[in-house]
């Protein structure tokens, strides 16, 4: 089924319920930045048809406010402030709220028109914006990288390639939207609007295939949503 005779569907939340039907096997996946740039074109994550909307887990006030709680105290607890790299910005409804606690904040993401609005629509001397596909481009150096449900649309290759650049920073806070309780990681999946959590799985960068190097881990949040699934959020030291 082509990607884009899904657009007929326009569904409300969790977005990780608003998925694609199952690939077939031999279903070639599409290319991350058509499958991410549809997705904002048509609304896929919700919103009205005329603006970019990354999804409820974006604009949730309980969601949100006690993720920029933590993450802001995190940031707020060096004497010198740090540069923060937001890996898959997105609309930036909640990066937005970050800026002021940082050094310099510098947001990537993968869909052109995205970036063009938000470097419109946020504007401060410490914040700039850049269009690349954290998988392939090479990554701007910073202290800290956030990661805030991201990983979890992208397949197992795509994860891998970006956890291997993420051993250029120091401090990572990575929010992936997990099954409650136990749960199989890892299961694979094409790059796209979806998330494992249609598999009753999850993404857990610690463990096999990904195995990713650190010294010190926190967790710093869990939130529940109404669907048995849990937002948590994770603070790595490399
Ligand atoms: C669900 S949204 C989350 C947005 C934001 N982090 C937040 O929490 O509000 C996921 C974002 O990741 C971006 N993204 C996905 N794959 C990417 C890639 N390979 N490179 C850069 N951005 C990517 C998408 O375009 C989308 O804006």
């Amino acid at each position: 089924m082509p990607l884009q005779s899904l657009s007929r569907t326009k569904l409300i939340f969790p977005e990780e319920f608003m998925t694609k039907k199952e690939p077939k096997r031999n279903k070639k996946p599409w290319p991350t930045k058509d499958a991410m740039t549809q997705i904002y074109e048509k609304n896929l994550w919700g919103g009205n048809d005329s603006e970019f909307y990354s999804g409820q887990g974006s604009h949730q006030p309980e969601i949100v406010n006690p993720y920029v709680k933590v993450v802001s105290a995190f940031l707020n607890s060096f004497e010198t402030p740090l540069t923060v790299c937001d890996l898959g910005c997105g609309d930036f409804n909640v990066g937005n709220q970050l800026v002021k606690f940082a050094k310099k904040y510098i947001a990537v993401d993968i869909v052109p028109d995205l970036i063009a609005r938000n470097q419109k629509m946020f504007i401060a001397e410490n914040l700039e914006f850049h269009c690349l596909d954290i998988a392939k481009d090479d990554l701007p150096s910073a202290d800290c990288v956030i990661l805030r449900q991201v990983l979890q649309h992208l397949s197992n290759a795509e994860v891998q390639y970006i956890l291997k650049k993420l051993s250029n920073y120091k401090y990572i806070i990575l929010t992936e939207h997990i099954p409650e309780g136990d749960f199989t990681p890892n299961i694979d999946i094409i790059s796209g609007q979806g998330i494992r959590l249609k598999k009753k799985s999850g993404l857990d960068v610690l463990v096999p295939p990904f195995n990713f190097k650190i010294t010190k881990e926190k967790q710093l949040l869990t939130t529940k949503d109404d669907w048995k699934g849990v937002i948590l959020t994770r603070f790595f030291e490399l």
